[in-house]
């Protein structure tokens, strides 16, 4: 079969039963569907950025004079879980394609009695930690949003 006579019929398969071969088959964009918007995550950088990010993030907690206390019960195994589940926990819910296998936010903070004071500190290290990567104010608002909304879960508890 030369390969003029393949490709007449390939195109006539397509034409009368409306289905591309997966050779021809187009993309959203060639068929104007609009692209899918890039999760947060992507955005962010993908896993390396956010393994980054969560590292110098919970490395400023865990030396702030008034947060240190939080983590100074912790042995390096903890740390390294911890470290790992924050991973993971960010990479899900910035939209990412991890499996989250801890602790739900209120079982793994109830009992450390976080304040509304150690939040808001904790707060302004993720801005500093995010302003050190030089995310986007769009994403850094993005991020901010999606853990404002676990604040009731960790803080009072
Ligand atoms: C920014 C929002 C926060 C997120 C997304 C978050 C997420 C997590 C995750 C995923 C874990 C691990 C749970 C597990 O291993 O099963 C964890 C544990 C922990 N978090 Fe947070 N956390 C946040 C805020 C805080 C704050 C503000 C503090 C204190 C300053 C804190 C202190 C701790 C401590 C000490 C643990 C270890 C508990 C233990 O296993 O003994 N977290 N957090």
């Amino acid at each position: 079969m030369n390969k003029k006579f393949l490709a007449t019929m390939l195109l006539a398969f397509a034409v009368i039963t409306g289905v591309a071969p997966y050779a021809m088959a187009a993309s959203p964009q060639a068929m104007n569907a609009p692209a899918a918007a890039a999760s947060l995550y992507t955005r962010l950088g993908g896993y390396d950025a956010l393994v980054a990010v969560t590292k110098d993030f919970i490395g400023r907690l865990a030396t702030d004079p008034q947060l240190a206390k939080f983590f100074t019960g912790l042995n390096d195994t903890s740390k390294a879980r911890v470290e790992a589940h924050v991973i993971d926990f960010l990479c899900v819910a910035t939209g990412g394609p991890c499996i989250y296998t801890g602790q739900d936010m209120k079982t793994a903070h109830t009992g450390l009695h976080i304040t509304d004071a150690d939040w808001n500190t904790s707060a302004a290290h993720l801005t500093e930690t995010l302003n050190k990567f030089k995310v986007p104010q769009k994403e850094q608002s993005e991020v901010m949003a999606a853990i404002s909304g676990l604040k009731g879960d960790i803080v009072g508890r």
